[in-house]
């Protein structure tokens, strides 16, 4: 019996495999500490509980609208008017479980075998799996050269007859970079010049630091309005990522089949938690600020520590919860006898002499790279970075 080419394609997430590894040696009795999560360590806002509970003693136990909830998406179009001054109607609004399927659903709109879809890297590795699976391809643009920011030259280099969109995702992961208004209009008249869609995720929208502040497309540049699909969601902003809660925000020719491939996939996104994600959008405000904070007073944390230690580099993440450390110094390497050909063997023994799991940058398209999410407490951080210190330093280059 034959397993289809597609799925045989796919490669299954590196960073669920080092989660899955990280917790396996935790249930052994192992002093693991965990950099390799993508989601928040926060507890779901207060409201967004409460909302879920009173759905379930009330038995809104059933099949919502397809797209979701009205008193939902309702909510979402308040909260981009109120925040980005972007007037979306309800119909343009979808309520996916996550993110990650209006993605898939999105891409299933646009692309047919054989297109390709300008992807920067370092990039989340799902953009590229959905995209193969739908046998299309995907047109990597390396940002590493370039400060993890997205050069026009080169972007418009990688666009071919057959080029179909541009995904953006901003604030970045793995990078935590932030662009800033002059890549943004560059990369919207490329898109307008080249008749091309552009998926903007903004999925970390409210987790930026510093001076930096993150910047909506359609704000910025409304001419792309007709082109551009919005994704968002509750999953990182509110520490939601359980409960499974995205949203679409798109053009109407593009948002009814959106809405229509979701009506055969999965069908409304759980009742429950689609009232959760309206708790939080009305009454979670004052959790995000606080998170937001608390992530930002990591970042310093980790950064602080990170400048001190020897063979890496990295460039001072502005958003998001990561930091991505370029770990090339130590390709060739070795430690304890054993030699590092990359960054899996990198991460591999740094978790199995130290305990300290982080995610290999091949699972971001950018080798020779790790991921550190700091979704940890204080003193995690200060100790999880001690180790990883100590790890180095004994690492005996090439
Ligand atoms: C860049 C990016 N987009 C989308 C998602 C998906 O988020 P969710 O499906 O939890 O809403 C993630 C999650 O890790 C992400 O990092």
């Amino acid at each position: 019996m034959k397993i289809s080419a597609r799925a045989s394609r796919m490669e299954p997430s590196a960073t669920l495999a080092v989660v899955a590894k990280a917790k396996t040696l935790k249930a052994h009795g192992k002093p693991v500490i965990s950099f390799g999560a993508g989601e928040p360590d926060f507890d779901s806002p207060p409201g967004a509980v409460r909302y879920a509970e009173k759905a379930i003693r009330e038995g809104q136990t059933h099949y919502t609208q397809s797209n979701g909830l009205p008193e939902l998406r309702e909510a979402v179009r308040s909260y981009y008017s109120s925040r980005f001054r972007l007037d979306f109607r309800a119909e343009q609004i979808i309520i996916g479980a996550g993110a990650k399927p209006l993605l898939y659903e999105t891409l299933v709109s646009l692309v047919d075998p054989g297109d390709e879809v300008v992807v920067f890297s370092p990039a989340w590795v799902s953009y590229v799996e959905q995209i193969r699976l739908l046998d299309g391809h995907e047109a990597i643009v390396d940002t590493t050269g370039t400060g993890c920011i997205p050069d026009t030259a080169i972007t418009r280099k990688a666009i071919t007859p057959r080029t179909v969109g541009i995904l953006i995702n901003t604030p970045n992961n793995p990078t935590g970079a932030v662009y800033g208004e002059k890549t943004l209009r560059e990369i919207a008249s490329l898109a307008i010049e080249k008749d091309l869609w552009i998926i903007f995720d903004e999925i970390y929208e409210r987790l930026t630091y510093g001076s930096a502040t993150h910047l909506n497309l359609l704000s910025l540049v409304p001419d792309v309005a007709d082109r551009t699909i919005l994704i968002n969601g509750v999953s990182k902003a509110f520490a939601m990522t359980g409960w499974r809660i995205g949203y679409a925000l798109a053009p109407d020719r593009i948002a009814g089949k959106i809405g229509a491939v979701q009506g055969h996939l999965t069908s409304n996104a759980c009742s429950i938690a689609q009232w959760a994600a309206l708790g939080a959008l009305r009454e979670g405000e004052a959790d995000v600020v606080k998170m937001r904070e608390e992530f930002s007073n990591r970042l310093n944390l980790m950064v602080d520590s990170l400048g001190k230690m020897p063979h890496i580099a990295f460039t001072i993440p502005q958003g998001a919860f990561y930091v991505f450390v370029d770990i090339r110094k130590t390709i060739g390497g070795s430690f304890d006898g054993r030699v590092i050909r990359g960054d899996g063997d990198f991460c591999e023994a740094l978790l199995e002499s130290e305990y300290v799991a982080a995610v290999p940058g091949s699972a971001f398209v950018a080798p020779g790279h790790i991921r550190l999410a700091y979704a940890n407490s204080a003193e995690e951080i200060l100790d999880g970075m001690k180790r990883l210190h100590r790890f180095l330093d004994r690492i005996v280059l090439p």
